[in-house]
């Protein structure tokens, strides 16, 4: 690398240390000399700035006015200024850039040091967001509820057949605030021990047999059928009340979203082993999903806009927790969908960590 070369003896060891510091150094940094040319740069910020060579301006590398700007103003004697440059070209990234005065060979250059603050943006953006769509979600059975409050202490006071009415309705508003925030809780407890897979041996057959018996009578009511094809038992490792959230909510959306195609309506669920591990899939013959939502189904809150998920009224949070479940249990999530065919959820659980025979 050139920069230090010209330089005197002592002046050239203070170059070499200058330098092995910054190659020490994780992110990237530059130094600028007073001809705003950099004097030495480290393989990160080689790899930032393609091309880069030492010598070369540093205008050819950064086009951003507020970065070259910030450069001017502390080689004319300013202390640290910090900029953002928003850089679109490969990949999408946001730094922070620091640029600090730096005295070398008793001359004043410029410290460029870059801090990649892409995915702090995006978690912030995503909790911002996150916060607006629990509000939102919270704030619209809330407004009902206190409508409804006002109307049975004033104009419906003595209306014994509207109070009956208005409760009932109130009591569901305030139920799916509830299992809103219960989901909310469950979210956040899933995702917190998501480092840790569960170790006890969980039989996976007895959890879809208790979900199918619970959700029977909601089946029943939507005139949908489930059929089971499972083993006499399937043990993997997991956590029991986990592996019942999810398959209640698969099976649940089965029933919920499975109708409005053609055909009688029929969920199908069942349990298989493979080389790899215990297969547990739902199936429907419903109205399917369109391709475009499929990526973002496990989103928290989303939700695809049909007539069908607009009138069941669900929050969204069901596949979220599905996904962080999966996750937890080291499985793997696919969906298959076709429009007017039906929905294929289907969960791969790696081998039970507690069954030795199966892992050999
Ligand atoms: N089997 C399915 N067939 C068609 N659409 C489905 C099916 N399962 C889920 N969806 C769609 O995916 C969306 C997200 O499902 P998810 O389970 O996350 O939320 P939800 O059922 O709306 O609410 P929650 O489960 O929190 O009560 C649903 O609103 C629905 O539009
Ligand atoms: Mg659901």
């Amino acid at each position: 690398m050139a920069g230090f070369v010209d330089d005197g003896a002592d002046e050239d060891s203070v170059g070499r240390i200058t330098e092995a510091l910054i190659n020490a150094l994780p992110d990237p940094v530059l130094i600028i000399d007073g001809g705003t040319r950099v004097v030495v740069s480290n393989a990160p910020a080689r790899e930032v700035f393609a091309g880069l060579r030492n010598g070369d301006a540093l205008a050819f590398a950064v086009r951003t006015p507020g970065v070259l700007e910030a450069v001017q103003l502390v080689l004319a004697g300013a202390d640290r200024q910090t900029v953002l440059w928003h850089e679109r070209t490969p990949v999408e990234r946001l730094f922070e850039v620091f640029v600090s005065p730096f005295a070398l060979h008793g001359r004043t250059h410029a410290v460029l040091e870059l801090r990649d603050v892409t995915e702090a943006r995006r978690v912030e953006r995503m909790r911002v967001n996150f916060i607006a769509n629990v509000s939102h979600e919270l704030r619209t059975p809330l407004t009902s509820l206190l409508g409804f409050v006002e109307t049975l202490q004033g104009p419906a006071r003595d209306d014994p057949i509207a109070r009956e009415k208005f409760l009932a309705i109130m009591s569901k508003q305030a139920r799916r605030m509830a299992r809103l925030v219960d989901d909310l809780l469950a979210l956040s407890r899933i995702e917190l021990n998501e480092h840790v897979r569960p170790q006890t041996s969980v039989d996976l057959v007895s959890v879809v047999r208790h979900i199918a018996d619970t959700l029977e009578p909601m089946a029943r009511d939507a005139g949908v059928a489930i059929k089971i094809d499972m083993p006499l038992q399937a043990k993997i490792s997991g956590d029991r009340d986990e592996l019942i959230r999810l398959a209640e909510n698969l099976v649940e959306n089965a029933i919920k979203y499975g109708g409005g195609a053609r055909m009688a309506p029929v969920v199908d669920i069942r349990i298989s082993q493979s080389i790899a591990g215990t297969i547990f899939t739902v199936c429907d013959n419903g109205q399917g999903i369109a391709p475009e939502h499929l990526p973002r189904l496990t989103e928290r809150f989303y939700r695809v806009d049909t007539p069908l998920s607009r009138a069941r009224g669900g929050t969204g949070l069901g596949l979220a927790i599905v996904k962080h479940i999966v996750a937890r249990h080291r499985g793997r999530l696919e969906i298959e969908s076709q429009l007017e065919q039906g929905t294929l959820f289907r969960i791969l659980f790696p081998m039970d960590v507690n069954n030795n025979e199966q892992q050999q």
